[in-house]
């Protein structure tokens, strides 16, 4: 198929679900998901960050002629600013020189709508993505419609996106925590724009020690090692704990693995969990089986002398289709006493 009939099917298959995209005020989303719709193009992906189009590659660049009929092909559905990041080499890296004019608008902060919810979003920094990770979406929703009254944790928060979504739901509390200021900087900026200050709280911390601490468990030692500083966290369970992690991470403090070990964070996180609490585990490493994952973390809420009541997968959305429903990217609400 051409690139021009392969954008076109993406476009008529999200035909629902972008009237849903307007009646829920979002504006940024995913039109072209190449492992799935992309034949050939698999490592090209298409997304519209508010009033700017993003093309990004990452197997190999696009060939000019295929640029070209992209850009014809956004340009003729609204006519926006036309970003390319190759991110085909080097770690995911963008590698490839834009236009003076590209690059400004590239580096530029935009503000993107989503759930009638505002964020900051760049398509180009220092960093690697655009500040807020589409995918997430459902689950941005989900606790957007699940936190009225609750306090809520946020782990792994990146730019806080699930953090705002709870603050905007009418959370009572939110605490954000990650080790990036880079990330909570922007979790900020978020926080300023829907005015949720008030009810947002940013740690910037490892999240082992500080989960620990919330949990009320001894923080992990590696034996003959000092271990660089944390910010003290006095013990509290929440009503709603969010935790998604990256697939792997090293810090000095233990190691980020979710193919591995998703116990070492699950556990902690499940005793941050109130009595009769949700807690919103997610994966998304693809080869990590669905049910033997939930299985695994049903084992783990039992171990601790407790009992999952109630559990509901929240399902990515179709901007982000997968073949035969099996996402990589899972997601499940566990209501546990
Ligand atoms: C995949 S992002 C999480 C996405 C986020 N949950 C969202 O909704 O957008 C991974 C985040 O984990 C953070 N991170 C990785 N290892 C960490 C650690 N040991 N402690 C705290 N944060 C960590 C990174 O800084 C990054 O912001």
């Amino acid at each position: 198929m051409s690139i021009h009939a392969l954008l076109t099917q993406a476009f008529l298959n999200r035909k629902a679900f972008l009237q849903q995209c307007q009646q829920e005020q979002t504006d940024c989303y995913r039109i072209f998901h190449g492992v799935v719709d992309g034949d050939d193009m698999s490592g090209l992906n298409i997304d519209r960050y508010g009033e700017t189009w993003l093309i990004q590659t990452f197997q190999q660049p696009l060939l000019a002629a295929d640029l070209a009929a992209v850009t014809d092909f956004l340009l003729a559905i609204d006519d926006y600013p036309v970003i390319y990041n190759d991110r085909s080499s080097n770690n995911s890296r963008v590698m490839n020189e834009l236009t003076e004019a590209a690059e400004q608008q590239a580096q530029a902060s935009l503000i993107v709508h989503e759930l009638g919810i505002q964020y900051t979003s760049k398509l180009r920094h220092d960093g690697q993505d655009p500040l807020l990770f589409l995918d997430m979406r459902a689950g941005r929703r989900y606790v957007k419609e699940k936190s009225a009254g609750k306090t809520v944790l946020n782990l792994f928060s990146y730019t806080c996106g699930i953090g705002i979504a709870a603050a905007v739901g009418g959370a009572s509390q939110v605490m954000n925590i990650d080790f990036s200021s880079f990330a909570l900087a922007a979790g900020h900026t978020n926080a300023a724009l829907n005015g949720v200050e008030n009810n947002s709280h940013f740690v910037q911390s490892d999240a082992f020690p500080a989960l620990s601490q919330l949990a009320g468990l001894k923080v992990p030692s590696r034996r003959g090692r000092t271990l660089p500083y944390y910010p003290k966290l006095k013990a509290q369970q929440f009503d709603l704990v969010f935790l998604d992690p990256p697939r792997y991470a090293k810090s000095a403090f233990g190691n980020v693995n979710l193919e591995n070990d998703y116990q070492s964070l699950f556990k902690p996180a499940m005793l941050a969990t109130k009595d009769q609490g949700t807690i919103v585990a997610c994966n998304n490493v693809a080869k990590v089986e669905r049910d033997l994952w939930f299985k695994s973390l049903v084992r783990c809420v039992e171990k601790q002398g407790r009992v999952v009541l109630e559990s509901h997968w929240i399902d990515i959305d179709t901007d982000f289709p997968s073949f035969d429903g099996n996402h990589p990217l899972k997601m499940v609400a566990l209501k546990i006493k």
